[in-house]
């Protein structure tokens, strides 16, 4: 088990003193090289799952342990890919990829190597002097990967990442990710708002309930990959889980 979060509880001071409670009692085991999708209602808190994951972010109370060792700070074993890119405008692809080298001051030669090896495994060779205005959303997103994957991270934390994306995009994305995914041997925690992304995904699906967020259901999917969205199975689990997702919301009023 690479990553355990146990009994994790968030609350935002609000302005009238009291609190908000953005999460409550969250419980969640990942075996390393799982791939996990979390879906749930907006403001359920899951961006706030995952930045407390990534050590953005100090849980109220509760534990997260990373192979065994309590954890509350940012580290390179967690990459993290946001969902509006956020890359440097003014830098290259490639020294947007070679941000976190920099800052761990990795010798040159080195920093070269690795940015190469991830400039390739995107797919982004022959754009390495691109800057980020001159690439589609597509690019821009797997530049954000490549930048996640270039300081060699144990977890990969990704919000919505293929969410500003178009369709088509989208579903060449998530079988881009589904390779890198194979070759890196990572283990992903992903967030999405889209169940059929989910299904496509995930060896595990959480399905979260409205705030306070805590683990409505869990769903293990066995199935090999790639998957075929046409498949009778595929259309049944993701009806069973949309439904499961309105009862949700509905539970709340
Ligand atoms: N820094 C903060 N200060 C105060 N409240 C916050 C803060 N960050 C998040 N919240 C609140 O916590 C709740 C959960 O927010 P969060 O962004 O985690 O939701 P989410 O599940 O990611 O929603 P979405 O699906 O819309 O992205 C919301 O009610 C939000 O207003
Ligand atoms: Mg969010």
């Amino acid at each position: 088990m690479i990553l355990s979060i146990q009994h994790l509880n968030k609350s935002f001071p609000k302005e009238d003193g009291s609190n908000m409670i953005a999460i409550e009692d969250f419980n969640l085991d990942v075996e390393e090289g799982e791939f996990v999708c979390i879906l749930g209602p907006s403001g359920c808190g899951k961006t706030t799952l995952l930045r407390i994951i990534a050590g953005l972010e100090t849980p109220t109370y509760g534990a997260l342990l990373l192979n065994g060792a309590p954890t509350l700070k940012p580290g390179s074993d967690r990459g993290m890919v946001f969902q509006e890119f956020a890359l440097f405008p003014w830098r290259s692809v490639r020294r947007n990829i070679e941000f976190g080298l920099e800052i761990k001051k990795t010798p040159p030669k080195e920093k070269r190597l690795i940015s190469d090896r991830y400039i390739d495994l995107v797919g982004l060779r022959g754009f390495e002097d691109y800057l980020p205005n001159q690439l589609s959303g597509g690019m821009k997103q797997r530049v954000g990967i490549a930048r996640a994957l270039a300081n060699e991270p144990a977890i990969l934390l990704m919000d919505e990442p293929f969410g500003a994306l178009d369709a088509q995009t989208r579903n060449l994305m998530q079988k881009e990710l589904l390779r890198i995914w194979s070759e890196t041997k990572k283990t992903v925690i992903f967030i999405t708002h889209s169940v059929d992304e989910a299904v496509f995904l995930a060896d595990r699906i959480v399905v979260m309930t409205t705030r306070p967020g805590s683990v409505g259901q869990i769903y293990n999917i066995k199935w090999e990959r790639p998957r075929d969205r046409a498949n009778p199975e595929f259309a049944a689990l993701r009806k069973q889980i949309l439904t499961q997702l309105e009862d949700n919301v509905r539970v709340d009023g």
